[in-house]
């Protein structure tokens, strides 16, 4: 049975897109965990060798999700999609995985009903900067405001933190060095602290089921604490 204050049931259905990713495949295993979820639905490029009575694959081109309309009907949906320039080959590419993708899913969910958009940006999003990818990471967040979800949540972590299956030179170096700078990381400095993505799902999760209604910007320092 739902309670008074929360916007849907409480035995809910998740849509995540981004699960084989770090933070993804971490919030992936804690959806099918917690009791407050009856369906975890994931779309998938490549189908995965996991199974679990209430994980729902759906093998789908992100360039034709109007396909699967059926599939947004769910309560929440959680984006963990993201991709680098150089691995996806140009600004256009990036774009479409990091924007046009997240934007398209929270159309069709919205469209469908869900009530919660959880939205893994980045810290430092804002659709005036000058750096491409900031600028991409909030003209997303703008785009999907302007959907009007009863409840919308933005996370913005730091440099992630974790195994990955591929190799990303820039991104291992500072892997390496920033944990060494964080002890010094406090008061105002905290938000900029390198964060495991583990810790990001976990706040993901923690946020969602709270089901506050409005929008919401969770800086990397609360998703530190969340995520704990
Ligand atoms: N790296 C950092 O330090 C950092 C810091 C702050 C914020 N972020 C942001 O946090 C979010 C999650 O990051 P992450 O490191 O967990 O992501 P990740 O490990 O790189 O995973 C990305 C996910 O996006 C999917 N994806 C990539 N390209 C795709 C495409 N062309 N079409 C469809 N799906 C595609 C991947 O699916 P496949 O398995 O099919 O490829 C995977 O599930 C991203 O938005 C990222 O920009 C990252």
């Amino acid at each position: 049975m739902a309670t008074s204050q929360s916007l849907i049931p409480d035995s809910r259905k998740a849509l995540v897109l981004g699960a084989t990713g770090l933070i993804g495949s971490h919030l992936l295993e804690l959806l099918l965990q917690d009791k407050v979820y009856s369906t975890v639905r994931i779309f998938v490029r490549k189908p995965i060798q996991l199974q679990h009575a209430k994980l729902e694959q759906i093998t789908v081109d992100y360039d034709k999700l109007q396909q699967h309309i059926n599939a947004f009907k769910v309560d929440d949906i959680f984006c963990c999609l993201g991709t680098t320039i150089k691995k996806a080959g140009s600004q256009e590419a990036f774009y479409k995985v990091d924007a046009t993708y997240p934007y398209e899913a929270a159309r069709l969910g919205r469209q469908q009903g869900a009530q919660q958009y959880l939205l893994v940006t980045s810290m430092g999003a804002n659709k005036d900067s000058s750096i491409f990818y900031n600028r991409v990471k909030g003209e997303v967040e703008d785009l999907i405001t302007g959907l009007q979800f009863p409840s919308f949540h933005i996370f913005h972590p730091s440099l992630l933190l974790g195994e990955r299956n591929e190799s990303r030179t820039g991104e291992a170096i500072a892997q390496k060095v920033m944990p060494a700078f964080s002890a010094l990381m406090i008061g105002g400095l905290k938000k900029y602290k390198p964060i495991e993505g583990y810790k990001v799902a976990k706040a993901m999760l923690v946020i969602a089921k709270q089901a506050l209604p409005g929008k919401h910007i969770h800086a990397s320092d609360t998703l530190q604490e969340l995520g704990k």
